[in-house]
């Protein structure tokens, strides 16, 4: 009997064991199901944002110095609409220092424009707040519609603007999305850094053609008018006892013809030449890049030019212009410095350029692997047969050395000015 009554409890706990299990298995199984559709829907939400990436970087690749920048601050407004998954996006670009034009204000709102939100006047409140050298997510209110979060968009030497996008009320900023707008607002950065140096570039090209071709007029034409002027003088006192009017009166036209067409010429090539009316367009261009990056950065920039741009070839404002770029933002990012001071002297067959600041400096030789912004800048000098060192210790600042010693314009490795090569000089 009692064998019986056991044998019956057995078998009951073993029912509810096994019942429990399958409860337990079901539940797990339902858990799986839900992890595993939540992973399909996290891996579809990525395919989509990387399908978007790529299709912004082929569109950023495509925008060109012609283009307008309105069409870009559109395209990225739409592109962080879709990336940070919310109602409305906007960008802010700001005009450039001393340009009269208003800022460019791109909104992208797919569901209609959302009449509640004074789109200008936030951000200009958010920009109102943008400190130098601090650059992180401000989230502002934005009427009833929600808040308005936004990063600057900016690289190293210049803030543009600010990229922000609309967060309803119920939803939260989150992290996510403040990476997703951050690593837009830095492409848009990089796209309009891009857009001016190619401006610059476009400037730099077209001095360069103008000196070309008054120095062509000035060694060509304006020659063969002087020793026209100079014959007709020696004609003229060679024949001064033939006593005769006519000739003596037509040989002073000629001269005075070819003194004036001489004087004329000199005046257009003085008109024509950017260098021989004293302009500078590449130390210009340098100038203002640390000017901006100075307030940008809330530091204090020393730019000391020296010497004729002329008498460095366009590949070599290039690099120049890149290695001042990638010395001073290391400076303000690894060095954390407070001023840099940039020498630049230029003589020809001569360039000297050096960039010191007064950061935390580092131990050469022992700096963490993986950066290529030394390695960079030593092979760009290489390229022109150059020489640079940077000389650094903690605590002790850092000071980079640039040497052209010879005429560079024997450099092959390096040229990128598209058939600007050509040799100039103002006489
Ligand atoms: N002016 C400086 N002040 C302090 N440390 C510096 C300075 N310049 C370079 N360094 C140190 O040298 C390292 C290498 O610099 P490098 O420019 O080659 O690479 P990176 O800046 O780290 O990365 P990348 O330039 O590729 O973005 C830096 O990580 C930093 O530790
Ligand atoms: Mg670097």
């Amino acid at each position: 009997m009692l064998g019986v009554a056991a044998e019956k409890t057995w078998l009951l706990l073993v029912f509810l064991l096994l019942t429990s299990a399958a409860q337990v298995f079901a539940r797990l199984i339902r858990k799986l199901q839900d992890a595993y559709a939540r992973l399909a829907e996290a891996h579809a939400a990525t395919e989509r944002s990387l399908q978007h990436i790529s299709s912004l970087y082929q569109a950023l690749e495509a925008f060109s110095v012609q283009e307008d920048k309105a069409h870009l601050a559109h395209l990225l407004a739409a592109y962080a609409q879709k990336l940070c998954n919310c109602p409305a996006a906007c960008l802010l670009l700001r005009p450039e220092a001393g340009s009269q034009r208003e800022p460019v204000l791109a909104v992208c709102a797919p569901d209609g424009p959302s009449p509640r939100v004074n789109w200008a006047g936030v951000m200009q409140r958010i920009w109102a707040r943008v400190e130098p050298g601090v650059f992180t997510a401000t989230t502002l209110p934005a009427g009833e519609s929600g808040r308005l979060l936004a990063v600057p968009v900016r690289s190293m030497g210049e803030c543009f603007g600010l990229l922000g996008c609309l967060v309803l009320p119920d939803d939260e900023t989150g992290p996510q999305r403040e990476k997703a707008l951050g690593f837009l607002a830095n492409l848009g950065g990089i796209a309009l850094e891009r857009r001016k140096t190619e401006q610059l570039w476009a400037r730099l090209l077209v001095s360069e053609e103008q000196n070309r071709i008054a120095n062509e007029i000035h060694d060509g034409v304006m020659q063969h008018l002087f020793s026209i002027a100079f014959a007709a003088h020696a004609l003229s006192e060679m024949h001064a006892h033939l006593q005769n009017g006519d000739v003596q009166q037509k040989l002073a036209l000629v001269k005075n013809a070819a003194n004036q067409a001489a004087r004329e010429l000199r005046a257009s090539i003085y008109r024509l030449s950017p260098c021989r009316r004293g302009e500078q367009v590449f130390v210009a261009g340098l100038a203002s890049y640390l000017e901006s990056m100075a307030e940008l950065n809330g530091i204090e920039v020393d730019f000391r030019p020296e010497g004729s741009e002329e008498a460095v070839s366009p590949a070599l404002h290039k690099a120049l212009y890149r290695i001042v770029r990638e010395a001073t933002a290391n400076a303000v990012r690894h060095g954390k410095c407070t001023r840099i001071q940039v020498m630049l002297k230029m003589a020809p067959g001569k360039m000297v350029l050096q960039v010191k600041d007064d950061g935390q400096g580092f131990a050469v030789g022992r700096q963490a692997p993986g950066g290529l912004g030394l390695t960079n800048m030593r092979n760009l000098m290489a390229s022109f047969g150059g020489g640079f060192s940077v000389d650094s210790a903690p605590g002790r600042g850092t000071r980079v050395t640039c040497v052209v010693p010879a005429d560079d314009k024997n450099s092959t490795a390096y040229s990128g000015t598209g058939g600007i090569g050509v040799e100039s000089r103002c006489g």
